[in-house]
């Protein structure tokens, strides 16, 4: 299991030395929230922010486009250091050339899904993509509470991957006690932002959280 902190419950005012706490623990990548309010309410971090963090940290950086018409956008990431970057299904008519860009632009390609989103939208892109973001709130803010039908979802995107060597990670209110269930359905990224930057000790928690996902 990887575990992926999301920086948008760090301090942003003290952004490098919260990125370097977690890189220490043994976080695996480091996921970051662009919000446009546009597709979501709330507005956050562009490709500047990105390229700074790139500059602070070994880890790889997956960013997570909360945005409308991404595709204006994915060179910019690309450029300011993402080595993944995920599209929102519903912000995509055109989700197949997409993900085929992301891939040209050297970048490991993603879909996120909204918790009303069935996984099916997926049927015909699964050679297309290397990464499935199963969302377990509403996009749009950290700190909401885990919504359990994101396990079904996991284990549906699981059996749909096949033999494929499919990440499928999941975003939204996860919290220790969700680490192990949500092995068990399929899942091998865990991104957590409050559960980790807002926990006494962030480093503790990262290590916390692999432990529960893959006990002994
Ligand atoms: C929600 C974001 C998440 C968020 C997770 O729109 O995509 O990545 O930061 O934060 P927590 O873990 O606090 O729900
Ligand atoms: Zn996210």
């Amino acid at each position: 299991m990887k575990i992926a902190p999301s920086i948008l419950s760090a301090d942003f005012a003290a952004l490098g030395e919260a990125i370097a706490r977690v890189e220490a623990a043994g976080a695996d990548q480091l996921h970051i929230d662009v919000m446009d309010g546009r597709f979501v309410p709330n507005i956050t971090i562009g490709p500047v922010v990105v390229a700074a963090i790139r500059k602070r940290t070994r880890l790889p950086l997956d960013v997570h486009l909360m945005i409308v018409e991404p595709e204006r956008y994915l060179a910019d990431f690309v450029k300011a250091g993402a080595d993944m970057l995920t599209v929102h299904a519903e912000a995509c008519p055109h989700l197949q050339r997409t993900l085929g860009q992301i891939r040209e632009l050297g970048a490991k390609a993603g879909v996120a899904l909204n918790p009303g989103t069935p996984p099916g939208v997926l049927d015909y892109v699964l050679d297309d993509l290397d990464l499935v973001l199963v969302m377990s709130v509403n996009p749009g803010f950290g700190g909401q509470k885990f919504i359990p039908s994101a396990y079904a979802k996991i284990r549906q995107v699981r059996t749909m991957a096949g033999a494929r060597p499919l990440e499928i990670s999941v975003d939204g209110g996860v919290k220790l006690e969700h680490a192990r269930p949500l092995a068990a359905h399929g899942a091998s990224i865990l991104v957590a932002g409050s559960a980790i930057f807002e926990a006494p000790d962030a480093a503790a928690m990262v290590k916390r959280m692999r432990n529960a996902a893959a006990p002994g």
